[in-house]
Formats: structure tokens, C-alpha cells, sequence
């Protein structure tokens, strides 16, 4: 189970429930993005019999260096102290945090902010983490890569997550009131200062069209990835097997991995979340001037 961003969930009862407790048998948490470790570390957590010890311990070895890095390993154990010793107490604290936030962007008139109301009814959402705050850019007037942009450049303000019309925001025990005040302040002055209304250039449920179940590969990820590979234009790739995975970022779902038949329609949609500022990944030229596919 994949719980990237759920290191916290465990310490909290009004945070939602922990893959663990959910029942989940091995779950890797990276506790470099919530908690206090540094960048690189991250917890396998495992539970039951399901998973046998001895092969997930067999596994490890394949990818895991003989001599760890002793910094990174201490600084888990301290995220790991931290929490344990004090937990409940500091996430209620970020959550306080959170709220506040919420509640002054919601006071700022036609504001839109994901609710847990408003997600609880959508196929697939259990809750909403307290701790993330989504706002809806339509009203700032822009797609959200170039509020983004706006908010890091004059204001020093990070999204944790930008799509085309939505950014989220973590709020975590590294924020505090003062990051709260500054976030509230940089979208009062985007929402008053006048901006030309943006367009965006993709209707937004083309977004959705890379969700759409994939066609059959041509060929096993793993035939294609040896196979003899050619590098062709971005505009000759269309119909061509791809050798490479492109992974636009968000949502950080391939649009097609090694062996799928490429679309055309894909490579224009490609071309025009890169050109709004979204980023792609997993190809090796990222400026999506040509694509390595497989030789016919
Ligand atoms: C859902 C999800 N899983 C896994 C990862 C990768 O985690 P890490 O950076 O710890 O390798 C990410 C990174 O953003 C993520 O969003």
C-alpha cells in the first residue's frame, strides 16, 4: 500500500485511518514529505502473515547498499521519537493550523475550498485529510501552474500540488502561524489585483482522457525496453511503440509506458500540459522535442 502521504494519520483520531489500521499487510510511508526526516527517508511498515518476512527481507537486499547512511537513519529514528512522544499534540496543532487557514481563505468571497462535504460523495474518496487545503484557481483568474508560479515568485508561497485548476497545500508540524498569514495574505492580493482573465487551453476533462482505460500493449514493458529503439521526432511518434515511459506530472500517471502503441491525440495533449507549465516525466528528453520508440 502506498501511504506516501499519510505518515501522520496514525497519531491522530480526527486525521483518517492509517493504512495499517485499515487492514492494509505492507505499507511504505514517505516520512521525508510529513513528518521530520530528511529528504531520502521513508518506513516499510508490515503486519500479519500474509507477506512472508523472508522475501520481503530477500527483496530489500537487491536494492539496499551494505553501508546506510547513518545521517538519514538517525533522522528517522528522531521523526519516529518525535511523534511517538508527542504525536496527538502536535498534529493537533497542525490541524489547528490547517483550520484556521481554511476558514480565512473560505471568508474571502468567492473562494471555492474542497470540503470533505464536497469530496465524501465522489466515487473513490473516503475523507479528506484535514491538513490539505485544495483551492479551486478559477476565481484568482488563472490555471492553477500559472497561480502557482505567481505565488512562489512574489510571495515565496509553495504549492504541494498544482493541476490546471486546482492547488493544494500541505500544512505540516514544519508550518506556522506566520506561513498561515502569509499564504492568506498572497491570495487576497492575487483575488484584487487585476489580472486579464486566462483561458485555459485544455478543456479540463481531456485531463481525465490519460485515466481512460489503456489499450492493450503491443509488447511486455520489458520486450520493449530491449528492444532495438530508434529516436524520432515528437510529431513522428504517433502510431509508433513507445520505448519509454511519458508521465505527465500531475497527476503522475504514465500516458503510455514501454511497449504501448502511441496516440496521436496523446502527444498533442502532452505538448499542451507542457506548454501551461505542468511538468513530464520519465522520457529522456522532458522538453518533449523527440521520443524513443521502438524500431520497426
Ligand atoms: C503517491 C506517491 N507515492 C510515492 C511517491 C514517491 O515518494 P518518495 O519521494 O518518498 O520516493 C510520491 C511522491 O510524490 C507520491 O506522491
Amino acid at each position: 500500500m502506498d501511504e506516501a502521504h499519510g505518515p501522520h494519520f496514525h497519531f491522530h483520531p480526527d486525521l483518517p485511518s492509517s493504512a495499517l489500521r485499515a487492514g492494509a499487510d505492507l505499507v511504505v510511508q514517505s516520512t521525508h514529505k510529513i513528518l521530520g526526516s530528511l529528504t531520502q527517508t521513508a518506513m516499510l511498515h508490515m503486519q500479519g502473515n500474509r507477506v512472508e518476512r523472508q522475501r520481503i527481507s530477500q527483496a530489500l537486499q537487491l536494492v539496499q547498499s551494505t553501508s546506510p547512511n547513518y545521517l538519514l537513519l538517525a533522522s528517522l529514528d528522531l521523526a519516529r521519537r518525535q511523534m511517538a512522544l508527542g504525536g496527538e499534540g502536535i498534529m493537533t496543532e497542525v490541524m489547528a493550523l490547517a483550520w484556521r487557514a481554511r476558514s480565512q481563505l473560505q471568508a474571502q468571497s468567492g473562494l471555492e475550498i474542497l470540503t470533505p462535504e464536497q469530496s465524501q460523495p465522489a466515487a473513490g474518496f473516503v475523507s479528506l485529510d484535514p491538513t490539505r487545503i485544495t483551492l479551486f484557481t478559477a476565481a484568482l483568474r488563472g490555471d492553477g501552474f500559472q497561480i502557482d508560479q505567481r505565488l512562489m515568485a512574489d510571495f515565496g508561497v509553495a504549492a504541494e500540488l498544482v493541476t490546471l485548476e486546482h492547488l493544494t497545500f500541505l500544512i505540516s508540524l514544519g508550518n506556522t502561524e506566520q506561513d498561515i498569514q502569509r499564504l492568506v495574505a498572497a491570495v487576497r492580493q492575487l483575488r484584487s489585483s487585476a489580472h486579464t482573465p486566462l483561458q485555459p487551453e485544455i478543456i479540463p476533462d481531456k485531463m481525465a482522457a490519460f485515466a481512460q482505460p489503456y489499450s492493450t500493449p503491443e509488447l511486455l514493458p520489458r520486450e520493449a525496453y530491449w528492444s532495438a529503439q530508434e529516436v524520432v521526432p515528437w510529431q513522428r511518434a504517433g502510431h509508433r511503440i513507445s520505448a519509454e515511459w511519458v508521465c505527465p506530472y500531475p497527476p503522475g500517471i504514465p500516458a503510455f509506458i514501454p511497449g504501448e502503441r502511441i496516440q496521436p491525440s496523446d502527444l498533442d495533449l502532452l505538448l499542451q500540459i507542457h506548454r501551461l507549465g505542468g511538468k513530464i516525466m520519465g522520457c529522456a528528453d522532458v522538453d518533449l522535442r523527440t521520443l524513443k520508440v521502438v524500431r520497426d
